[in-house]
């Protein structure tokens, strides 16, 4: 492997969990863990179908719209401060117990995060979490109105980092994420969290791991 010369991490399921929702999904149902499990999946799906219309809405809209599907699939109904604390709980997801630690250590290495949240989303997460000082940019796919696993989406990390592609580390870990950033052409570190299969698309990120904590010792930090 080349080596790797800066990082670009995925914000949702990668540093933050996007099921530290669950606590304000409990306050509208008893199937919280369900029900959230259901509303990333339509927001995710969201993302995909917008993306193949050529119809982009930011992903504050996309999460919202897909919140409206959930509690339509649950038979849910809430009223309007109670959708506000859903969303409102994106504003401040938990990063993973191990994120932290592992930035500490990333820190000598220019850092990114490169995600599908809208910029707003993103620096109000990143902000609550104390993580933002550890990041060079907060890269945010509105710049170009799409989503990933588009090639634009990924293009927009070198000149962020001042890398050529073959040198950025991409982490993420959304499997069909990091294929579509292998295909693109980082060095791919797919922290699969869930243990899962990977998708059969024919690609394959470079490295499988459990935590980030794994990646800074592969990197030798
Ligand atoms: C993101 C989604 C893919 O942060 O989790 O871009």
């Amino acid at each position: 492997m080349p080596s790797v010369r800066g990082l670009a991490f995925d914000a949702y399921g990668t540093l933050f969990d996007v099921h530290s929702v669950i606590e304000a999904c409990r306050r509208v149902t008893p199937e919280a863990e369900a029900f959230s499990r259901e509303w990333r999946a339509k927001q995710v799906e969201y993302t995909w179908l917008r993306a193949l219309m050529g119809r982009y809405e930011d992903f504050w809209r996309v999460t919202e719209t897909a919140l409206t599907f959930a509690l339509k699939r649950f038979g849910l109904q809430v009223g309007p401060a109670q959708r506000a604390a859903l969303m409102e709980a994106y504003l401040s997801l938990a990063p993973f117990p191990e994120v932290p630690a592992a930035l500490e250590r990333l820190k000598g290495l220019p850092l990114i995060i490169l995600s599908n949240g809208s910029p707003r989303m993103l620096e109000a997460v990143a902000e609550a979490s104390g993580l933002r000082p550890y990041f060079r940019a907060i890269v945010s796919v509105d710049a170009i109105r799409t989503y990933k696993p588009s090639p634009r989406v990924y293009e927009l990390a070198t000149p962020a980092l001042g890398l050529p592609r073959e040198e950025i580390g991409f982490v993420s870990s959304n499997g069909w994420d990091a294929i579509g950033a292998k295909a693109y052409g980082f060095q791919v570190f797919w922290i699969n969290r869930g243990a899962a299969p990977l998708d059969e698309l024919g690609v394959v990120p470079d490295r499988e791991i459990r935590g980030l904590d794994e990646l800074a010792g592969l990197l030798g930090h």
